[in-house]
C-alpha cells in the first residue's frame, strides 16, 4: 500500500495530524533521537476483558498491542514498540488499514513492522505474543 493510499484510508484527527505534518515536515528534517526500541517487555493482558473487537488496541509497557483478526491465536494479535522510529512519539493502530500510523510526521508501519512510508525508515520492534485461555503474553 503506497503512503496516499494509506492516507486515503484514514478519517477524523487521523487526517487532520496528518494534514498538518505534511505541511511542516519533509524527509530532511529529523533532528532529535530515534525512537529505536531495545527494551524488553515480559507482561500479560487480560483477553476476557481487553482487545474484544477486531481493530482494536491496547498500550502497555511501551509497547502497543492490537487484534488483527478474530479468535485467540497468537497469530490474530500483533504486538510492537509504542514508540516511532524516527523520533519516539507514540503511534496509532489504525484500522480497518491494519497498520500503524505516527501522528508526528506521518510514519506509517505495516503489521510486521516494517516501514512503508513516511518519515521514517526503521522497522518498529516486534514482539512475541502467545496465548493460553483468555491470558495473552507479550514478551521480547
Ligand atoms: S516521530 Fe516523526 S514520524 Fe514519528
Amino acid at each position: 500500500m503506497q503512503r496516499r493510499e494509506f492516507l486515503g484510508s484514514l478519517t477524523g484527527p487521523v487526517v487532520a495530524a496528518c494534514a498538518v505534518c505534511l505541511g511542516a515536515c519533509n524527509k530532511s528534517s529529523s533532528g532529535g533521537s530515534n525512537g529505536t526500541s531495545t527494551a524488553t517487555a515480559n507482561f500479560t493482558l487480560d483477553l476476557s476483558t481487553q482487545l474484544l473487537t477486531v481493530g482494536s488496541s491496547v498500550a502497555a509497557n511501551g509497547v502497543l498491542v492490537a487484534r488483527l483478526t478474530s479468535g485467540t491465536a497468537p497469530s490474530a494479535f500483533v504486538a510492537v514498540q509504542q514508540a516511532c522510529t524516527h523520533q519516539g512519539t507514540s503511534i496509532n493502530f489504525v484500522s480497518p488499514s491494519q497498520g500503524f500510523l505516527c501522528p508526528n510526521h506521518g510514519a506509517i508501519f505495516n503489521t510486521a513492522g516494517a516501514n512503508t512510508g513516511g518519515q521514517s525508515t526503521a522497522a518498529l520492534k516486534v514482539y512475541t505474543v502467545s496465548v493460553s485461555g483468555s491470558t495473552m503474553t507479550v514478551s521480547g
